[in-house]
């Protein structure tokens, strides 16, 4: 289902390059350790236009999206450029944004504060009663789009259901007009209605004109409302796909993992493939999915491939230029 609001006239809201995020760890006695989360990764995000960012557990998702808020561990390390609306995006420039035109659904709902009545913590705080009031109406607004009725301002969040809680996250993102929202793993634990609400409501911001960040391990969310699925493996982006190449046998797509995604999808088959991603501390020099691609080149296992640009899609693949056969 590809969102249509996006045009070349689209403006680019967010451009991260070779970011890198790691991880100063001390280990016995004194001695320090690099713990390299996520290498090198490129993404752009353009006004109305959503992308996935689809990666197993611990590849460094939510990471991605505290390392654009700002709100990065103090322990942490980030490395590379991004810009927001063509400006650079530091530190100073992530607080003015976050909560603001740059907004995180979060991936848990403990992120509601359990002593506050769900409306307070939707408004924040605030001292003057004429902004209280403006804020108080968006506040409504936005749960009444949201199906959340005025009897849902008073209650604690322990007294909503799951896909209630999840609405209110989106509210609290949405009260402030974003311009880039960032919704962390949005539909676990979520049944099957609940996750087409939130998938709706996402498609729903793209289509006022936000851009989104969709950051999920649910291929199947991803292809529903995505325009782009970025895939992550090993904490390295290895391929940048337009939804519509996630169709027939796969053959628009350029990465073996991808195609292994895909294939593995209930409707194409269940073809699963054997291996796992390594952890970040047992990568070589080589390419990250050596060991499990079946057509590996002389150069993959000493040299890692950039992530280089094939008819408007990436891959990091010596050989994503020849296009996929059975
Ligand atoms: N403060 C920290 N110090 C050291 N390592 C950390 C820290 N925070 C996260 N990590 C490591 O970084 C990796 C990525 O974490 P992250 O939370 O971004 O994963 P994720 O892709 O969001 O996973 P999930 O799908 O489970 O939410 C994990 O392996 C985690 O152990
Ligand atoms: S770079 Fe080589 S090993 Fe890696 S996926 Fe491509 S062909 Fe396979
Ligand atoms: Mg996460």
């Amino acid at each position: 289902m590809k969102n249509t609001n996006i045009s070349k006239n689209s403006e680019k809201l967010l451009s991260v390059s070779d970011i890198s995020i790691s991880f100063l760890q001390y280990t016995q006695g004194l001695r320090q350790n690099i713990l390299k989360v996520i290498s090198d990764l490129t993404l752009d995000i353009r006004e109305g236009e959503i992308v996935a960012i689809l990666g197993s557990s611990g590849s460094g998702k939510s990471l991605l999206a505290h390392g654009i808020l700002g709100i990065l561990p103090n322990n942490a390390l980030l490395e590379g450029e991004m810009k927001y609306r063509g400006k650079v995006l530091d530190q100073k420039l992530k607080e003015k944004l976050r909560g603001d035109e740059i907004a995180l659904i979060p991936q848990s709902v403990e992120f509601l504060d359990p002593l506050m009545k769900v409306s307070e913590q939707v408004i924040g705080e605030t001292k003057d009663e004429n902004e209280f009031k403006i804020k108080k109406a968006k506040q409504r607004e936005v749960f009444e789009k949201y199906g959340l009725g005025k009897e849902v301002d008073d209650l604690y969040p322990f007294q909503l259901s799951g896909g209630m809680a999840r609405r209110v996250l989106i509210s609290t993102a949405l009260i402030s007009n974003p311009k880039l929202i960032i919704a962390d793993e949005p539909t676990p634990g979520l049944d099957d209605k609940s996750i087409k609400e939130t998938l709706n409501h996402i498609k729903q911001m793209a289509d006022d004109g936000a851009g989104v960040i969709l950051i999920t391990h649910d291929i199947n969310a991803a292809l529903e409302v995505a325009d782009k699925v970025a895939i992550f493996y090993s904490g390295y982006v290895i391929e940048i796909a337009d939804v519509a190449d996630f169709s027939g046998e796969g053959e628009n797509l350029r990465h073996p993992y991808t195609r292994a995604l895909y294939n593995a999808l209930p409707q194409n088959g269940f073809a699963l493939s054997d291996g796992h991603q390594p952890l970040h501390e047992d990568l070589t020099e080589g390419c990250v999915y050596y060991d499990r691609c079946d057509h590996p080149t002389d150069s993959c296992m000493s040299i890692n491939p950039d992530l280089g640009e094939i008819e408007g899609n990436k891959v990091r693949c010596h050989r994503g230029h020849r296009k996929y056969s059975r």
